[in-house]
């Protein structure tokens, strides 16, 4: 058996890590850690955990790493940066939720994060997580940088296209839509039930925190700097992201072409789905499971394609995708513990 430990599994992510690998046929459950509930049993954190994980919640310490196969940080950015180099010196593997070692740029993290990166020199060593795009140096890597859930969206939405001169790469404008479980479980003025519920809004317009991290992928499938506009927006749902994402189109193509590049780039990814042409990706199709859909659409008017990518931000676009990673890391079936379908309605 796998033996498994989660900083941070009194969150969301943590949450949805503990769901999925209390199923997984490799996978032990053996810490799990909290600051706020520490000394408490999860099952009382989270009461549907009761009659199925039994472990009382310790504080984050260096001996999170003692003793464990995988080690999954499910916490803040900055929280577990500087502890790296600790966890470094056990014999475990680690996948990092946050989006402390995504960015290969340590200039980057300073402008966007607006905080000094400890450890740059870690930084070469951290795989970005996203099997679709870097299954072979995920196979035999140690440390992830799990992808942040609108990259995942957008990237996705994005990636065979740049095997194509069929599109404008520096046209792409992404509208994404995120539910408020995105903003993970500590309560805030700003995803208070009342300050969300029956409203929509964008937030972060041309500043935020994921702009990079998808440029930075984009560029490095382009071979050139990529531009993204990104226009993240928060519904008044608990979890599910929606990202329609713009990009001109430089000659005249069907949604047939483009349905059958897609699917050919995707043939042996268990995870994306892509539509029929005139299909549109829905959140209610994804949720709670790790699939990502893909609609393509022709505006021929406008010669733009319309791309909708939707998947549950806390599953491909969070814990699905660290499990998806570790199974590869340990050379398990990548889609053990993951082939659930979504919950609908
Ligand atoms: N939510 C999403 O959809 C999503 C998607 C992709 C990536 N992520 C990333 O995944 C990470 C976790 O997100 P989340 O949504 O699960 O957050 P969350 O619900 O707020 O949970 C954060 C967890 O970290 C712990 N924690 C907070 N500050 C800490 C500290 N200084 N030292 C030790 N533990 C600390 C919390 O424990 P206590 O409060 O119990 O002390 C809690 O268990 C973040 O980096 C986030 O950006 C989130």
């Amino acid at each position: 058996m796998v033996k498994i430990s989660i900083a941070g599994a009194s969150g969301y992510t943590g949450l949805e890590l503990i769901r999925l690998l209390a199923a997984h046929p490799s996978a032990e459950l053996m810490v799990l850690t909290s600051e706020t509930f520490q000394g408490r049993n999860v099952a009382e954190v989270f009461p549907s955990l009761r009659g199925i994980v039994d472990l009382k919640l310790r504080p984050l310490d260096d001996d999170v790493a003692k003793d464990c196969d995988v080690l999954f940080l499910a916490l803040p950015h900055t929280a577990a940066m500087s502890k790296l180099p600790d966890y470094f010196r056990r014999d475990c593997k680690i996948i990092d939720l946050s989006a402390d070692y995504r960015l290969k740029d340590p200039a980057a993290y300073a402008e966007w994060y607006a905080v000094t990166h400890t450890h740059p020199e870690l930084l070469a060593q951290a795989v970005y997580g996203l099997p679709e795009l870097h299954r072979d140096a995920i196979r035999s890597a140690r440390f992830i940088a799990n992808p942040g859930c609108y990259p995942t969206s957008v990237i996705l939405a994005l990636a065979p296209l740049f095997k194509t001169d069929w599109a404008d790469l520096n046209s792409i404008i992404a509208d994404s839509k995120s539910g408020v479980s995105g903003a993970g479980r500590k309560p805030s003025l700003a995803t208070h039930y009342g300050e969300v519920n029956e409203g929509v809004r964008p937030y972060h317009l041309a500043s935020h925190r994921h702009t990079p991290e998808m440029e930075q992928e984009l560029s490095a499938l382009a071979g050139e700097p990529v531009r993204v506009t990104f226009s993240p927006h928060l519904i008044p749902m608990t979890r599910g992201m929606l990202s329609t994402v713009y990009i001109n189109l430089n000659e005249a193509i069907t949604a047939e072409k483009l349905v059958a590049h897609y699917r050919n780039f995707y043939k042996d990814e268990s995870f994306i789905r892509v539509l029929n042409p005139g299909e549109f990706a829905d959140s209610h199709h994804v949720l709670s499971s790790n699939f990502c859909d893909i609609g393509l659409t022709v505006d021929s008017r406008s010669q733009r394609l319309i791309i909708t990518s939707a998947l549950d931000n806390l599953i491909k676009g969070a814990a699905g995708q660290a499990i998806q990673n570790m199974n590869i890391m340990l050379g398990i079936n990548e889609k053990t513990g993951l082939m659930s379908p979504a919950i609908f309605p």
